[in-house]
């Protein structure tokens, strides 16, 4: 986990019935560590939960951030109490911005497309796409104007440079059939739309396309799989993980101090450094490289016997 600060909540809005809005302040510096556009925090809630959450605020207005929290019917409490105990007043803890995820300053046009609350990444982008003065376009899908969080501000805001698709699909194979040269294509949004966009972009020049993920696999579906064995290189303490666990969990209950976010494969923070033995990778944020030497303990899994550096 990167460096944590104290932040305080000092606003909330209703966005959506499903989705609030928190702003906060840091509690004991003047301002919030610089960011650019489509970066996210991890929030620490007091039971020690962790959630990650895209800064939807401007980049420029470093004395405030602002997250957009959907409340998420199957989760585990994380974004329920967020809606229901994180008032004005509340401290929480916030790890410094990750980027992940950011537009590329060498595209000469960026197509964003947003599916739900996939928007918010792209709201720290749409103030440095005005200021840049670039050439863009907005692609926002949902299932009603209802489930679709900062819709007015959105329409308000970028004018013809919205498209909205309510209840209805938009075509990502027609739409992104032909790369014009400099174009770059972003995406964020439920799985289906990600893999979509995947298969419509998949003859695009590379690092032209770029994604950001909500969501992985599901959390019982991550905690399953084959069996394997570990082995801690700094012990040589061989442990089973059974068909039933992650391996986050079985690192957690030998006691090892292994940091979890999303504990969905998305955010890179359970990273562990592999040794030897053959990883089964099931996140979506490493990269080719990353994967030769390491793998995310949450969701992914091995063949056989990993030895970690522990
Ligand atoms: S906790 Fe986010 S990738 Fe494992």
């Amino acid at each position: 986990m990167k460096l944590l600060m104290a932040v305080e909540v000092v606003a909330r809005r209703q966005v959506t019935p499903r989705v609030v809005q928190l702003t906060l302040r840091p509690a004991k510096r003047a301002a919030f560590p610089a960011f650019r556009g489509g970066a996210h925090t991890i929030l620490v809630l007091p039971d020690g939960k962790r959630r990650l959450y895209s800064l939807t605020s401007d980049p420029d207005r470093p004395e405030l951030w602002q997250v957009a929290v959907l409340r998420e019917a199957a989760g585990q409490g994380g974004s329920a109490w967020l809606h229901e105990a994180a008032a004005i007043g509340t401290r929480l803890l916030a790890s410094h911005p990750q980027q992940g995820f950011a537009l590329a300053p060498e595209a000469a046009r960026h197509i964003l497309l947003a599916g739900g609350i996939g928007i918010t990444p792209f709201l720290s982008m749409l103030p440095e796409l005005r200021r840049a003065g670039a050439d863009y376009e907005v692609h926002f899908c949902a299932r009603s104007e209802a489930e679709a969080p900062f819709l007015p501000e959105l329409r308000a805001a970028l004018g013809d440079r919205l498209r909205v698709w309510i209840a209805q699909r938009l075509d990502l194979a027609r739409l992104l059939a032909c790369p014009a040269p400099g174009t770059h294509a972003y995406c964020c949004g439920p799985a289906r739309m990600v893999q979509g966009f995947a298969e419509a972009t998949a003859h695009w020049p590379a690092g032209t396309t770029h994604v950001e993920h909500f969501a992985g696999i599901p959390r019982a579906e991550a905690q399953q799989g084959e069996a394997f064995e570990v082995e801690i290189a700094s012990s040589g303490a061989i442990l089973p993980v059974p068909a039933d666990r992650s391996l986050l969990e079985v690192l957690r209950a030998a006691g090892h101090g292994v940091d979890a976010a999303c504990e969905y494969g998305a955010c890179g923070s359970c990273v562990v450094q592999v040794e030897g033995g053959e990883p089964l990778h099931r996140d979506v944020c490493l990269s080719p490289a990353a994967r030769r030497r390491s793998m995310t303990a949450c969701v992914s899994r091995g063949r056989g016997r990993l030895r970690l550096a522990l």
